[in-house]
């Protein structure tokens, strides 16, 4: 088949539609992005058109071509030690004031979600800045960082753990400190002792439940909501404040900070909150 097929005003009201009430992801201005993503499934798939391409994403049962429809439609954009002064403020200032003196005692049972984690780059950024500060053998060997996404290709290439060497330069020398080791082709590895403290998982941050047994003490949440309407983003801090300890951090990315009132949240800075005790 060549060329586009075409996106009717109803087809693009239905995608909009079914992408939000499922994800929360507005799409309303993304038309031109829907056309182009979708049409090249429509046409891998074999679809003639828009409609008969919706039809089979509603009548499949598994869920498995709403899950595909999404994967396509998400922004994965993200890269290594992204708004960097939030990576910092975890270990000058965040986990001293829920561990005190005792970080490294505290450590052996902190918990950090990173929700909406894309490719990897944001938790790889977290952990190799707490092995930096505080040596690897100081972090407890199971996960401590719980990384899920909903795009499952995205977080193929998280599980990889293989970037360009372009990618990482903003992580500083990383193959020299032994965080990663150098490939051919002008790629690096995350090393094991990096990627072994990360748990990634495919979630949806709109299920009515979230499906965690402890609180977190950190969550960083950045550049999710940029693609949420406003009461959508309300609901998921409330649902985010539930699953935080009391004086728990909650780290936004800042274009999308939420400004200084945001209830059960004392703010702490820009796009920085901590949960009322
Ligand atoms: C732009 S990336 C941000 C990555 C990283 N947090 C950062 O700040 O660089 C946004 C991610 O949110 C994910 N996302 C959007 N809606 C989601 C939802 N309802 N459930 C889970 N993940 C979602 C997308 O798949 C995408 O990978």
């Amino acid at each position: 088949m060549s060329g586009l097929v075409e996106l009717t005003d109803s087809d693009f009201a239905e995608v909009v539609r079914v992408i939000h009430s499922r994800f929360g992801i507005d799409l309303t201005k993304k038309r031109t992005l829907i056309r182009g993503r979708l049409n090249r499934t429509i046409q891998k798939l074999g679809y003639n058109d828009f409609g008969e391409y919706m039809e089979a994403v509603r009548a499949d049962e598994s869920g498995q071509q709403l899950l595909e429809m999404v994967d396509r439609l998400s922004t994965n954009h993200t890269y290594f030690f992204r708004e960097p002064d939030h990576i910092h403020f975890l270990t000058e200032t965040a986990f001293p004031s829920l561990w005190g003196r005792r970080v490294e005692a505290g450590l052996a049972e902190c918990r950090i979600w990173c929700a909406g984690c894309a490719t990897g780059e944001e938790p790889y950024s977290i952990l190799i800045k707490l092995a930096d500060e505080y040596g690897v053998g100081a972090l407890p060997a199971h996960p401590i960082v719980l990384a899920t996404d909903i795009s499952k290709t995205a977080l193929e290439t998280a599980r990889r753990a293989v970037y360009p060497d372009s990618r990482v330069a903003a992580a500083g020398n990383i193959v020299q400190r032994g965080y990663a080791t150098q490939r051919e082709g002008g790629e690096v590895s995350i090393s094991p002792a990096i990627r072994s403290r990360v748990l990634f998982k495919r979630l949806n941050l709109m299920r009515t439940s979230l499906p965690f047994k402890n609180r977190f003490h950190v969550v960083f949440c950045r550049n999710v909501m940029i693609y949420f309407d406003q009461p959508t983003r309300r609901l998921l801090i409330e649902r985010i404040q539930r699953h935080l300890v009391p004086g728990g951090y909650l780290f936004l990315g800042h274009s999308e900070s939420m400004g200084r009132s945001v209830e059960g949240f004392e703010y702490i800075r820009p796009a920085v909150y901590r949960k009322s005790s």
